[in-house]
């Protein structure tokens, strides 16, 4: 079974989507892993910037997205296949990344999401729907090596349907006060939904993104994420520091057709940077 990590704040913009991508891009052509990408936000912004916007229209109107997924439970119907939804070789590098797929979300998902609390409850789980997810992709989770979820910034019910499916989760930070402020919520609400499910969900780490050099809060808020690493129940802060580049926000963008790896992210700021988180993570969530 693959290693499945969900990439996780409950603060928005801090980089969840475009580190997700870039993980994702790098391990499929950089490692030859099998990588599936699960966009879990209503935002939808993994799926526009992995297959553009057209291709997303199209699929949304085939019922081939999460929402379809989520619609199916809360309307008793039968639309979903997990097998036609997960769209093969996506991302804008090479006209495609060789063994990188993504189940796309929509943005219809935003409407529907409320309505998730009334889905029956699953006879394996206490109280909560939340194995949607899990049940539609038994078929599909094996064929690959690593499942990394983009989830919305916020721990919701469709959040906890890609938690329960993950043994660990990834937690991006801008290093200021205010993204850094929820972690210890984070940590001790998954820790509350791993003990009440049974199933064991990690923090592999704290990972700092859109760092300024010439910000001294910016250091100084690395520096106690370090110390703190250790009573702090994220277990560790990555070595890797992603700094703030033009590059990495321009990467997001579809239409902009790359060649290599190298073209999106150039070989230095920021593709040195998400090479090395990549290693850091590969090497982690074996231990
Ligand atoms: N290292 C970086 N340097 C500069 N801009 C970045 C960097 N990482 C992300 N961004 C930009 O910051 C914005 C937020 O990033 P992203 O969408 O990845 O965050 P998110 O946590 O997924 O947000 P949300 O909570 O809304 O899903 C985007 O415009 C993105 O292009
Ligand atoms: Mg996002």
């Amino acid at each position: 079974m693959p290693e499945v990590i969900s990439i996780i704040n409950l603060k928005g913009g801090v980089g969840k989507t475009t580190i997700t991508i870039a993980l994702g891009e790098i391990m499929a052509f950089n490692y030859d892993l099998k990588v599936l990408i699960i966009d879990l936000d209503p935002q939808t912004n993994a799926t526009v910037a992995l297959i553009g916007e057209d291709s997303w229209v199209k699929r949304n109107i085939r019922g081939q997205t999460l929402m379809q997924l989520f619609r199916d439970k809360i309307e008793n119907t039968n639309i979903f296949s997990a097998e036609e939804a997960i769209i093969k070789n996506v991302s804008n590098v090479g006209g495609g990344i060789n063994a990188l797929d993504l189940l796309p979300s929509s943005l219809d998902l935003i409407d529907l999401q409320d309505l998730i609390i009334t889905i029956p409850v699953s006879r394996f789980l206490p109280l909560k729907p939340v194995t949607v997810l899990a049940e539609a992709l038994v078929n599909h989770l094996a064929h690959y090596d690593i499942v990394l979820i983009d989830c919305p910034p916020n721990l919701g019910l469709i959040t906890q349907n890609g938690l329960i499916i993950s043994q660990h989760y990834l937690i991006p930070v801008i290093p200021d006060i205010l993204s850094t402020y929820g972690i210890p919520q984070i940590v001790s609400r998954i820790s509350r939904l791993s003990d009440s499910t049974g199933i064991r969900i990690n923090p592999l780490g704290v990972v700092a993104n859109k760092f300024r050099k010439q910000n001294i809060h910016h250091s100084n808020q690395i520096n106690l994420l370090k110390l703190r690493e250790s009573e702090g129940g994220y277990r560790r802060f990555f070595n890797t520091i992603i700094p703030e580049t033009a590059r990495a926000a321009a990467a997001m963008d579809y239409t902009v057709k790359c060649m290599n790896l190298h073209q999106k992210y150039g070989y230095e700021i920021p593709y040195a940077a998400y090479t090395a988180l990549t290693e850091e993570v590969l090497q982690n969530v074996q231990d």
